[in-house]
């Protein structure tokens, strides 16, 4: 796996914000939602679309080779919000590098995001959540073995490395959720490395140690989020009962599907959420 190291990847941030900008016409975003596996769709109905722009043409972007990854990046008008959703993102398992992982969640906050609303689709270690049970983020365990901060410390003008990851996840942004949607419960995720799902025994050890969720994103770009001091929200959709937790094989179009047919409820409550900023 690369590292990326040596390179100053928040003046590659800036570089693809001043981009985003320039194709979108729009000088600030005030906040991004990163689309996981199978949200897709929630980019057509979350606002009035002002402009997109591929992820591809963006410095520093990768574009996507997961299926139910869409390689754009959609400016949206939300009430007086200008929200940016970036429609793809990079993943560890890919061979990308952490800083490449994390590029995204920069550049939005290099363009203006105070705001950052991760989604993903992960396994449910919970056995009372059915498939399409939406859940909030409350806590969570970064068990990729790496990490944003790895690499020269950050320049002058961005905040030290070792960040407080005491109340990660926003607070008052969960509060705002429960708001538009009081019957979401909440869960710690645990993030891996991925490319293979887990076995029945790492989902027991997952258990142990108090994990609710499973998945293969989301844990680089919350550091990386709250190391520049955005405010952070992130909301799992359980697609599967993980490994082992069940009779079913675990497949990732199964994934999609459940993804899609959440679809209505999950672009409901991102944009309760962005209606409510
Ligand atoms: N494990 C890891 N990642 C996932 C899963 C899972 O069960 N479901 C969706 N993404």
């Amino acid at each position: 796996m690369e590292t990326n190291i040596g390179t100053d990847h928040y003046e590659l941030a800036a570089d693809a914000a001043a981009e985003l900008a320039r194709r979108t016409g729009v000088e600030r975003h005030d906040a991004a939602v990163v689309l996981g596996s199978g949200w897709a769709a929630a980019a057509d109905d979350l606002g009035a679309v002002v402009a997109d722009v591929e992820l591809g043409d963006l410095p520093g972007f990768p574009a996507p080779t997961v299926v139910g990854h869409r390689n754009l990046a959609r400016s949206v008008k939300v009430g007086d919000l200008a929200a940016l959703v970036l429609g793809g993102r990079a993943h560890l398992y890919e061979g990308h590098a952490v800083h490449t992982v994390v590029h995204g969640v920069r550049t939005a906050i290099a363009a203006g995001c105070r705001t950052i609303i991760l989604t993903n689709a992960a396994g449910g270690l919970n056995p009372t959540w059915p498939v399409g049970q939406p859940v909030l983020l409350c806590d969570q365990l970064n068990l990729t073995g790496t990490t944003p901060m790895v690499g020269p410390p950050p320049p002058d003008d961005k905040p030290a490395r070792f960040v407080d990851l005491t109340e990660a996840y926003s607070p008052r942004l969960r509060a705002l959720a429960m708001d538009v949607d009081p019957t979401l419960p909440e869960g710690i995720y645990a993030g891996l490395l991925g490319g293979a799902y887990e076995t029945p025994a790492e989902i027991r050890m997952l258990q142990t140690m108090g994990a609710d969720l499973v998945g293969m994103s989301t844990v680089l770009e919350a550091i990386a989020a709250r190391h520049l001091g955005a405010e952070l929200l992130g909301v799992s959709l359980v697609t599967n009962a993980a490994a082992g937790l069940s009779d079913e094989v675990l497949d990732h179009t199964d994934v999609l599907d459940a993804a899609r047919d959440a679809g209505p409820r999950m672009v409901a409550l991102l944009r309760g959420v962005l209606e409510r900023l």
